[in-house]
């Protein structure tokens, strides 16, 4: 399973690539908004800096803003130019899935996103998305079952024999990760703290507490 990281903050990502385990990047608007990137050009900069700290062959996605065929087609060759690790997110919606229909014939990667349901995945997958985002955080928060949707995708996809891969979004703590790994996610998008998260058992500090103790007290 793939590790990305779902955030525009570039110490947020810097962090996850020294860690080692970091396969790429996924941004929104509001993501890009919230770190006060605004206006056409500092936003494609921005993009740009992310694709030099994650280095080649790490999928960045970054999300059209266009709601109409033409304006994402436009906007989505701007930024697939960019750089090579740029992949355009489409939001779900019919201007959407014609768009990533055409930037499927062209060979350029798409992450569908805002998906909710397993007839969007169906149809999303049938348009040639290279990564289908259903927002399991959003799902949970509306008391649906956001990993049962990851669920209910992974086994359609797999009987259709699907080349689009399931891309957990919206993970809010490290028990979605758990879990989205256990329904078939192909990749999970997480916020920085949700993965530093998985780090954490009582027992493993504990354990080394008492190892370096011992060590210290062999070797006074
Ligand atoms: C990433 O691709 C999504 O845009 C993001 O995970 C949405 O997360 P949120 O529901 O926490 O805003």
């Amino acid at each position: 399973m793939l590790f990305f990281v779902d955030t525009a903050n570039l110490d947020h990502i810097r962090e996850a690539q020294d860690l080692g385990i970091l396969d790429g990047v996924t941004t929104n608007p509001s993501l890009m908004a919230k770190e006060g990137i605004s206006g056409e050009k500092n936003i494609l900069n921005h993009y740009k800096e992310i694709c030099k700290i994650v280095g080649d062959g790490k999928d960045v996605s970054a999300e059209v803003i266009a709601v109409d065929f033409k304006g994402m087609v436009e906007e989505g060759q701007k930024l697939a130019a960019l750089h090579e690790n740029i992949v355009v997110k489409v939001p779900m919606i019919k201007e959407g899935i014609k768009a990533i229909s055409y930037f499927t014939e062209q060979g350029i990667k798409t992450n569908c996103t805002l998906v909710f349901s397993a007839g969007q995945a169906i149809l999303a997958s049938k348009a040639g998305a290279t990564y289908l985002s259903p927002f399991i955080g959003r799902v949970d928060d509306i008391t649906w079952d956001g990993i049962g949707l990851i669920k209910e995708i992974y086994e359609i996809y797999d009987q259709i024999g699907s080349e689009t891969a399931i891309l957990a979004a919206s993970i809010r703590n490290p028990l979605h990760i758990v879990q989205a790994a256990k329904a078939g996610a192909d990749v999970v998008t997480c916020p920085l703290n949700a993965i530093l998260g998985l780090l954490n058992h009582p027992l493993t500090d504990q354990g080394l507490q008492k190892f370096l103790e011992d060590h210290q007290k062999a070797n006074a």
